[in-house]
């Protein structure tokens, strides 16, 4: 059966490879974009290496676009069986909590917490009813409170919260063969982790690839990184 997925932010970075990954798995594919021209771009590229995925603009912030990709994902295939909460945004590196503007805290949960959130509360429920659906939040090392340091708290708290409501929703689910977990993908060469990263696009994806397709008996409320546990 081809399982149907979402990945949000999809037009660069990890989110393009995940949508790579998956389309390779034989998975139909939505490449979520808040524009159409980058979103086009990706799409093209990925046409051009043989792999058919589907553009949907999507911005994680705005619920009324949310709506529409429910829509649009309902009236061509009639559900979703994954979705990859991977946009974000990184704009306060380095900025203290004491000082960070209040506004990039707020514009930085909007896209990294309440973005996921919404589209959570949008496509899991129908995963519910039809008994099977894989969630995978984008999450990073910065949002462990078990590593919990300086700096970049906008960011920082947004993953954590991202974490929280990972644990919660895997426990609200109840059911066996639906599936919410977290993952930090590694410090990856994308415009958000820059040149000097260790990882490339594709490494980073890995782990969201094994979340996304994991068989019933997996894991599910659990943090992530290179297929292994992780601390919260
Ligand atoms: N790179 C790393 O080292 C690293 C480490 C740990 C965790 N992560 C996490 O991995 C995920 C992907 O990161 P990345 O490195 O691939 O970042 P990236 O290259 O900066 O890409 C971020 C993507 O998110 C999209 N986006 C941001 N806000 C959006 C919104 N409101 N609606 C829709 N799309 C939105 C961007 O769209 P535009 O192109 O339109 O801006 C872009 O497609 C993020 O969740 C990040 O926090 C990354």
């Amino acid at each position: 059966m081809t399982r149907r997925a979402l990945v949000t932010g999809g037009n660069k970075g990890i989110g393009l490879a995940a949508c790579r990954g998956l389309a390779k798995l034989g998975c139909q594919v939505f490449l979520g974009s808040r524009d159409e021209i980058r979103g086009r771009e990706a799409l093209e590229a990925l046409r051009s290496e043989g792999l058919e995925v589907e553009l949907l603009i999507l911005d994680v912030q705005d619920e009324a676009s949310i709506d529409s990709a429910y829509e649009a994902i309902k009236a061509k295939t009639g559900g979703l069986d994954i979705l990859v909460n991977n946009a974000a945004v990184y704009i306060d590196e380095g900025e203290r909590a004491l000082d960070v503007d209040i506004a990039k805290i707020r514009e930085t949960l909007e896209s990294n917490f309440y973005g996921p959130l919404m589209l959570c509360r949008t496509f899991l429920p129908g995963m519910i009813e039809r008994g099977h659906g894989r969630v995978v939040n984008l999450s990073s090392g910065m949002g462990q409170l078990s590593g919990m340091g300086a700096g970049s708290a906008a960011y920082r708290l947004s993953k954590t919260a991202l974490n929280a409501t990972t644990r919660i929703l895997a426990a609200e689910v109840e059911h066996p063969d639906v599936k919410v977990n977290a993952m930090c993908p590694g410090w990856v060469r994308t415009d958000m982790g820059g040149a000097s990263a260790h990882r490339s696009p594709e490494e980073g994806a890995d782990t969201i690839l094994w979340l996304a397709t994991l068989p019933e008996d997996g894991p599910s409320g659990g943090l992530f990184r290179d297929r292994e546990p992780i601390p919260w």
